[in-house]
């Protein structure tokens, strides 16, 4: 019998660019969709201003326009592309808008988005070293650059995963395996120690109590350590937090401290919690995710002091780095306590390098398969500089002052914490309201102006205060958005 059975008598659409064996799309028809497809994207790129930041869309007013059955014959590329100018674009919330300063901002960069058509081209996984060479040996490069742009010692190593909820999970699985608990290969059930401990600020962000839920040490395990009135991490109640524990026979296992909290951009003062952290023998991670990028400026460095005494750090290049989501470094002193958390060797991994010292870094974190996330950064990198970086991130900050000061200099509005980085937190007050009325007020307030469609602002709360949040950080972003942003805040103040 033939492998190769007849040719259908006649091919589907897709398949007249690929042939009838029932392979890829042919090189030369995917040259000619790729061209499009960077068209479309350019075009895209060029317009995205022009459109509303979050078009006015109904929760679940899109699937109904998908066919609820998958396609039983290949269609062709001309009918896909249509749809998604016909169905995907007009259904975006649009993050590449100089406008979107809603929570903190990803933008892709284009140097990055040409890093994720090769990564996704090039088909690695950089699982083991030999899955993927360079995969493997580029991440430890640009890891190596991004420490030492970061101003940090060379005791740091490193990895890339996805978001810093996974950075921060498996730096918290590390921490479980640095504190003797033998997590890894005991479990947790049934044990003779009691009740671990997380520290972390009652502003610190919901991945780390997520981390604990996951990790099996429980949302209990989460001591949430008061914060002062700049919403920094209160270090003597952090002290107090872990002498009790102690007295009380609990484990204190790991402090979480943040470079920029999520709500107002709060910088705990890690240079005095490190000292804590090593005379209690506990497992420091800070959590930089926003604000990290920050620390490629040496000038701006001083929010930074003592985070080199952590045993591993979180930053996101996908926020404030301008890399197309997804790109987190985990940055870390102690790989080993990683390894100890993560590593194992199933056989059918052991086909090749059974005995050379490689690097397969999987055996660091949760998954096995991994993206050749380096390849962007590489790109990223070498294209902005260090330098391009630094001014882009320096205008960004110099945009939030001005709207901080904006604010101050109103009477009929309040700043409503200090502005370390580039997110602003501000209501509108014009005084003798109060409690609910002034927080529906506020809401009203926002939501016309997000109504606009040409910035979107998110909120928090803040001693349980309804807190606007203007944070700066899309490339595209230039003084005249700012400006617009507060010309529709006072306009919509003064229709409230
Ligand atoms: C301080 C901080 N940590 C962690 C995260 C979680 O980031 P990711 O979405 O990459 O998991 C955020 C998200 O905004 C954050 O602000």
């Amino acid at each position: 019998m033939s492998l190769d059975p007849d040719p259908p008598a006649e091919l589907v659409p897709s398949e007249r660019a690929t042939g009838p064996g029932g392979g890829d799309m042919d090189p030369e028809a995917f040259r000619d969709a790729a061209h499009r497809v960077v068209d479309l994207l350019a075009d895209y790129l060029a317009s995205v201003e022009g459109r509303a930041v979050f078009p006015p869309i109904e929760p679940g007013s899109i699937a109904p326009r998908f066919p609820a059955a998958p396609p039983e014959r290949g269609e062709p590329l001309d009918a896909i592309l249509a749809d998604v100018e016909r169905l995907i674009i007009p259904n975006l919330t649009h993050w590449q808008h100089p406008g979107f300063f809603a929570y903190f901002s990803t933008t892709a960069s284009g140097p990055g988005i040409l890093g994720e058509l090769l990564t996704a081209g090039l088909g690695q996984n950089p699982m083991l070293w030999r899955t993927s060479p360079v995969g493997t040996e580029l991440e430890g490069v640009v890891v190596d650059w991004l420490r030492q742009a970061l101003g940090l010692p060379d005791t740091f190593d490193g990895l890339i995963t996805d978001t810093a909820s996974t950075s921060s999970l498996t730096a918290l699985a590390a921490a479980r395996e640095a504190a003797g608990l033998d997590v890894a290969a005991r479990g947790l059930s049934g044990r003779d120690f009691d009740a671990p401990r997380v520290y972390a600020s009652e502003q610190a962000h919901s991945s780390i109590e997520k981390a604990c839920m996951t990790l099996g040490l429980g949302r209990a395990s989460v001591v949430k350590i008061p914060t002062d009135v700049d919403y920094e991490m209160d270090v003597v109640a952090l002290e107090r937090a872990i002498a009790d524990d102690r007295a009380a026979g609990r484990t204190p296992v790991a402090i979480v401290a943040t470079i920029g909290t999520t709500s107002s951009t709060a910088v705990d003062p890690v240079d005095a919690i490190a000292p804590i952290a090593e005379r209690e023998r506990l497992w420091l991670h800070v959590d930089a995710a926003y604000a990290g990028p920050v620390a490629l400026i040496p000038e701006r460095r001083a929010a930074f002091a003592g985070w080199e005494r952590a045993d591993s750090i979180v930053f996101n290049p996908h926020k404030w780095l301008f890399v197309p989501f997804d790109a987190s470094v985990l940055l870390t002193r102690r790989m080993d306590a990683l390894h100890r958390a993560f590593s194992l060797h199933p056989e059918y991994l052991r086909t090749l390098d059974r005995t050379s010292p490689v690097r397969d870094y999987n055996e660091y974190q949760p998954q096995l398969g991994r993206r050749f996330r380096a390849l962007k950064l590489w790109i990223h990198l070498r294209w902005f500089g260090l330098e391009g970086l630094r001014r882009r991130i320096d205008r960004h900050i110099d945009m939030a002052q001005a709207f901080a000061s904006w604010i101050d200099d109103a009477p009929d509005w309040e700043r409503l914490a200090p502005v370390p980085f580039s997110t602003v937190c501000f209501r509108w007050d014009p005084g003798g309201l109060g409690g609910a009325e002034l927080d529906a007020r506020n809401t009203a307030i926002m939501d016309a102006v997000n109504r606009t469609g040409e910035v979107f602002l998110s909120h928090t709360r803040l001693a349980n205060r309804f807190t606007i949040r203007l944070s700066v950080g899309n490339l595209r972003t230039e003084p005249r958005h700012v400006e617009r942003a507060w010309r529709l805040l006072r306009d919509a103040a003064a229709a409230a």
